[in-house]
């Protein structure tokens, strides 16, 4: 758990300030799928990091509680609560400290694939209502949607050893549904506008760039940008996205 906390805890400014929140949409079908209203509702936000996903449910009204294991990045997202609706918890995802039927929503953004994939769907159904949900979603940008974005991809999976993405071809999303009963997936797509900069940030804050020396994420971000830059001269990217959300029991 201190080891994976490091990981992200070394890129949290970078995250916090770069990574995409996820569209209306998934909202919409999260609470469509799931049945679960957010108004009211209490969530358990597991691997909350800075906080993407926490703060759009406190923002659609649920109470939650965000739990992760990087204290980094739990202080960027402590930094933001605005109310006593949401409570930030220095955990590991898979012993949660919390007591038996007490969630509507367990929730994993972008972090499901961090934890033991059969001890953390165990918690997860240990402190929901029997009516309650297991949610996975994860933003990837689209590499199939256009040359540059795979082209892209195929630089970092050459330049960074820990690099997992769509540039291989044994890729795949997590299997998280696989884990989970009466599941269902969706597929949502959408349009990241972003400057080239903040782009190269959100870049820095994979782990994959966090595993590498400092001088070869410089030099892997210099040329990554170079290349961008040929495609957007302008400097304002369209990146396209897709969300993987799994609504599960
Ligand atoms: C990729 S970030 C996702 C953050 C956020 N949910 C989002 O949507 O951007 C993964 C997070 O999972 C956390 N994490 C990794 N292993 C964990 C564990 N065993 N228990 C709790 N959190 C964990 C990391 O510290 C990190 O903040």
């Amino acid at each position: 758990m201190r080891k994976l906390g490091k990981v992200f805890d070394s890129v949290a400014d970078a995250y916090d300030a770069a990574r995409p929140t996820y569209p209306d949409e998934m909202y919409h079908a999260l609470s469509e799928v799931s049945g679960v209203e957010f108004a009211g509702a209490m969530a358990v936000d597991v691997g909350a990091g800075t906080g993407i996903l926490t703060r759009a449910l406190r923002a659609r009204g649920s109470r939650v509680i965000a739990v992760d294991a990087g204290a980094e990045m739990l202080a960027r997202l402590h930094s933001k609560v605005e109310d006593g609706g949401t409570v930030a918890v220095l955990a590991d995802g898979n012993a949660l400290p919390l007591t038996d039927g007490v969630a509507d929503l367990v929730t994993y953004a972008q972090s499901w694939h961090w934890l033991d994939p059969v001890i953390s769907i165990a918690e997860a159904r240990r402190v929901l209502r029997p009516e309650g949900a297991i949610v996975g979603c994860w933003n990837f940008a689209h590499a199939a949607q256009a040359d540059w974005l795979a082209a892209y991809e195929v630089r970092l999976a050459e330049a960074c050893p820990t690099y997992w993405g769509q540039a291989l071809e044994e890729w795949s999303v997590p299997p998280i549904a696989a884990a989970l009963d009466v599941v269902e997936e969706r597929w949502i797509a959408w349009t990241r506008l972003i400057g080239i900069e903040d782009f190269l940030l959100d870049l820095r804050s994979h782990s994959y760039m966090a595993a590498l020396s400092p001088e070869a994420a410089d030099e892997l971000v210099a040329r990554q940008r170079t290349e961008l830059r040929k495609v957007f001269p302008e400097g304002v990217m369209h990146v396209p996205m897709r969300v993987y959300l799994v609504v599960g029991r």
